[in-house]
């Protein structure tokens, strides 16, 4: 287990956040993104080329889903380890493995993306699905991952695109704005949480500026 960062401002909102919502997340992710997350985890765990056997590790893995992807591609012989912050993500997370065939091959830790408690080049890939916009410093995380990396492996983040074109993207970033607060609020009770979704989409880097910070990092 590594360090907590508590005493910043933007971890300890984003764990409060993520910690209140844990028991609707896996609902509302999928009413969010209209039940395309399923195939978008596991297109990502395909790019990852991890293999039969391997060893991956799922940052900011939450309740676990891409987590469960990594080790279905891993099968019985392979070693998947998803780290998060928020205890209660991580209390779901264990319960969504709970009758998972491959259970005993998923070891969830509690940690901060920007100081991964692994040693240097342990997995074969690394994922983080809907993570780095909520981590203070986005370029320590990705370092991070790289240095966990074997070299040659993959480290791929999922998230939602900045979009571009005029009409639909005046209507994507309105969804986000109200109609997703509005639902997550009849779901959860909690709308400040998926009003905070919002601002963090919003406020993310686009993808050209993210790939840059990848390349930086030292990936190819
Ligand atoms: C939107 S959820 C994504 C969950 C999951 N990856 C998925 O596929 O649905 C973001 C997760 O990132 C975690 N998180 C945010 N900042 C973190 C940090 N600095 N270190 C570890 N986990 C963090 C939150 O606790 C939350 O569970």
């Amino acid at each position: 287990m590594s360090n907590l960062p508590g005493n910043e401002g933007k971890s300890k909102y984003v764990r409060e956040t993520f910690n209140s919502i844990a028991k609707r997340y896996d609902l509302i992710n999928t009413l969010m993104t209209l039940g395309l997350d399923k195939s978008w985890r596991r297109l990502v765990v395909k790019l990852s080329e991890l293999k039969e056997g391997g060893t991956g590790l799922d940052v900011c893995c939450g309740t676990g889903m891409l987590t469960i992807e990594q080790a279905r591609a891993a099968g019985p012989a392979g070693k998947i380890t998803g780290l998060d912050f928020s205890e209660n993500m991580i209390e779901v997370a264990q319960q969504n493995i709970r009758d998972f065939a491959l259970k005993e091959n998923i070891w969830f830790v509690r940690g901060d993306a920007t100081d991964l408690p692994f040693e240097n080049s342990f997995f074969d890939c690394a994922t983080v699905g809907w993570g780095l916009r909520n981590v203070p410093n986005v370029f320590k995380a990705v370092q991070e991952m790289t240095r966990v990396v074997k070299p040659g492996g993959k480290v791929i983040s999922l998230d939602m695109a900045q979009p571009t074109a005029p009409v639909f993207r005046e209507f994507y970033w309105l969804c986000f704005d109200r109609v997703i607060p509005a639902v997550g609020n009849l779901l959860s009770g909690n709308k400040k949480a998926y009003k905070y979704f919002y601002s963090s989409a919003r406020g993310f880097m686009r993808q050209k500026e993210l790939a840059d910070l990848f390349a930086q990092a030292g990936l190819a």
